[in-house]
């Protein structure tokens, strides 16, 4: 069976001016996507909107938005509401750290959490909301690996992106038997523009643990496709990740208790 547009529905892609989100863009034009591209440069949507029509001959356009303002990514969610042809969200904005935290320009951290996980939640739920009114819809919310080793790197940053999983792993527990797939993406080092934009450069890095932002899209499709909740693009043995859970479901009983336990007893 073929699909076109129609049956596949718009993707509206965050972050879609550059890097991982301007990649998902081009690879879901391949498969047939229309697009709905959003950020803040309209000029680079624009180009890219017209680029990926042009190649694929789907329907591709621009939202400008900047989702550090909660009027814009109100707007966001808007469209997410009332344009029924969105069936995939992929919820990539972001920006990365500048500096350490005891050095960090603190209004900086707060367009950070803006970006990061308030757009990132309020696009999720209103996706979730409207995809299960209409009875089908994918979301796509891009973490980090650092969520899961947040000493590794900037702690305001890896809470943000540990924020993205555990909204994912939640709003999985109401989805689960309803018409809506979620899933989260763990990218590692992905060569993009990312640290650019603070400064930085992937030169620091050992090249053996950058990905090429191709590679990385094209797994967190592939894994999507496999029906993952949990892509880790680079993790060769999926079981490492699966035993933290493991390891969390065997937690779960002793969380929460009437009473404290023995060594916190006060000493007579
Ligand atoms: N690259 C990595 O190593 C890596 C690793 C793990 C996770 N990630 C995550 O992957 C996602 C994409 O990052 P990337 O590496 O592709 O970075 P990137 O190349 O810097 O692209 C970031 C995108 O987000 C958009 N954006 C930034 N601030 C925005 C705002 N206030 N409002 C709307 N859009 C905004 C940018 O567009 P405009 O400037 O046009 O607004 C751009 O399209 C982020 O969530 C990042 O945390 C990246």
């Amino acid at each position: 069976m073929t699909t076109n547009s129609s049956t596949l529905g718009t993707a509206l892609v965050t972050g879609a001016s550059a890097g991982i989100g301007a990649t998902y863009a081009r690879q879901l034009a391949a498969r047939g996507h229309d697009l709905l591209l959003v950020a803040r440069d309209g000029a680079r949507l624009q180009a890219l909107a017209t680029e990926l029509s042009g190649a694929f001959g789907i329907t591709a356009s621009v939202l400008t938005a900047d989702l550090a303002h909660a009027e814009d990514t109100a707007k966001v969610a808007a469209r997410i509401n009332s344009d029924q042809t969105i069936a995939l969200l992929v919820n990539n904005a972001g920006i990365g750290p500048k500096e350490p935290l005891l050095k960090a320009d603190i209004d900086y951290l707060d367009r950070m959490v803006a970006v990061n996980v308030a757009a990132v939640n309020r696009l999720a739920v209103a996706a979730a909301q409207a995809f299960t009114a209409r009875g089908k819809g994918t979301i796509v919310n891009i973490a980090s690996a650092v969520a899961i080793v947040p000493e590794a790197f900037n702690g305001t940053y890896s809470a943000t992106k540990a924020f993205v999983l555990a909204l994912t792993q939640g709003l999985a527990t109401e989805l689960k038997d309803g018409p809506v797939r979620i899933q989260a993406v763990l990218p590692g080092f992905t060569r993009t523009e990312i640290f650019d934009r603070v400064g930085a450069s992937f030169d620091a890095i050992d090249p053996e643990r950058v990905m090429d932002v191709e590679d990385l899209v094209a797994a967190a499709l592939a894994g999507l496709d496999q029906g993952e909740l949990v892509t880790i693009p680079s993790l060769a043995d999926p079981e490492l990740f699966s035993r933290i859970g493991s390891l969390r479901a065997g937690l779960s009983p002793h969380l929460s208790l009437r009473h404290p336990a023995s060594r916190y007893k006060a000493a007579a």
